[in-house]
């Protein structure tokens, strides 16, 4: 019998006849346009050899016992994989894909409209001209000012600082290049040494005078813009707390374009309040789908708050959809997959 695959949404026009049209596998397809429903999950599971799943879709050690000892690979539609338990996976031999690189692009371009929108004021303004207030604000030179991303005459030197370092940072720093950001401060794990010849090489490929591991304290203190780009989970779970909101200058912004779980809510909204940095931009929120429109963040004017469409350009998703698709097919058929985390097999 052919092995089964099951696939929690429909992957679109482009993709879906990578998979529908062979005769090696069988596709069990979840029907509906909505969240793939969990009963319907646990019944359809078993017995399957492949599961192709969302950011959205829940893996747990009940779903894997579903399956059985005939799983061989799970497909994420992701580049992060916090809502997977990985050492379930090795201990029962799944493959895990995911989607790195062909994401990158999209998320650091979100990250870059991210601190632009909020050193400028982009939310509280269009607010106004929206409910056609734009009138009552009388012309005055420093009316709607903010501080400025980009390197100036008064600023001539611009820091950017990354919570996280991987390619989606790097990807971001490349656009920041132009904007004359001359250093870039990040933050790695403390148990692993620094390496400074690394990072002098690295500065000469990106095209910065100057990039340091430092620690977070001094990340804060120094950065005119911070960018959460490290993976979710335990780790990093409130890295940026209130102790750090306190130490960033007044005049920096904060962009988060990775997992909610990476920023404390709580600090955030009294850093805003109380004016500790100038303002916000978050593609993710914690408690994220169900944000409310008196979502103290929400509110804040000088946030602005995205529904995690960090990937979401058409040709991205589009690349996502189809890797996610090659990593099941090489999974299942014991193939090399397009991208495959590493450990599990
Ligand atoms: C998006 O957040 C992803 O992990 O792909
Ligand atoms: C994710 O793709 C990252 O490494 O930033």
């Amino acid at each position: 019998t052919r092995p089964k695959v099951v696939i929690t949404r429909n992957l679109g026009p482009e993709t879906m006849p990578l998979l529908l049209n062979r005769d090696d596998i069988d596709v069990v397809l979840w029907p509906e346009d909505s969240y793939c429903d969990r009963k319907w999950l646990l019944e359809n599971i078993r017995g399957a050899a492949g599961l192709l799943v969302m950011l959205s879709d829940r893996v747990d050690t009940e779903l894997l016992d579903a399956a059985g000892p005939s799983l061989k690979v799970l497909s994420t539609m992701s580049v992060g994989y916090e809502h997977v338990p990985l050492p379930e996976l090795v201990k029962r031999n799944v493959r895990l894909g995911y989607t790195p690189d062909v994401l990158t692009d999209a998320v650091a371009d979100i990250a870059i409209m991210l601190a632009l929108m909020a050193s400028r004021n982009a939310e509280e303004v269009t607010q106004l001209v929206r409910k056609g207030e734009w009138y009552k604000q009388p012309w005055s030179p420093f009316l709607f000012c903010g501080p400025q991303l980009s390197a100036s005459t008064i600023h001539p030197e611009r820091t950017a600082g990354f919570i996280g370092f991987g390619r989606i940072a790097q990807a971001t720093l490349r656009r920041l290049v132009p904007f004359g950001i001359n250093t870039c401060l990040y933050s790695g794990n403390p148990s692993t040494p620094a390496d400074p010849a690394a990072d002098a090489a690295l500065a000469a490929q990106l095209g910065v005078r100057t990039l340091r591991r430092v620690p977070l304290a001094e990340l804060a203190a120094q950065s005119d813009v911070v960018f959460v780009l490290a993976p979710g989970g335990p780790a990093t779970q409130h890295i940026v707390d209130a102790p750090f909101l306190r130490a960033m200058k007044p005049t920096a912004v904060l962009v988060n374009a990775a997992r909610g779980t990476l920023v404390d809510t709580d600090a955030l909204v009294t850093a805003l309040r109380e004016n500790w940095i100038w303002g916000a931009g978050l593609d993710v929120l914690e408690g994220e789908p169900v944000i409310h429109a008196d979502h103290p963040l929400v509110k804040e004017p000088r946030c602005t708050v995205l529904p995690h469409i960090g990937s979401a350009s058409i040709e991205t998703r589009q690349a996502m959809a189809k890797m996610a698709a090659e990593n099941l097919l090489g999974g299942v058929l014991d193939q090399a997959m397009s991208a495959e985390v590493v450990g599990t097999k």
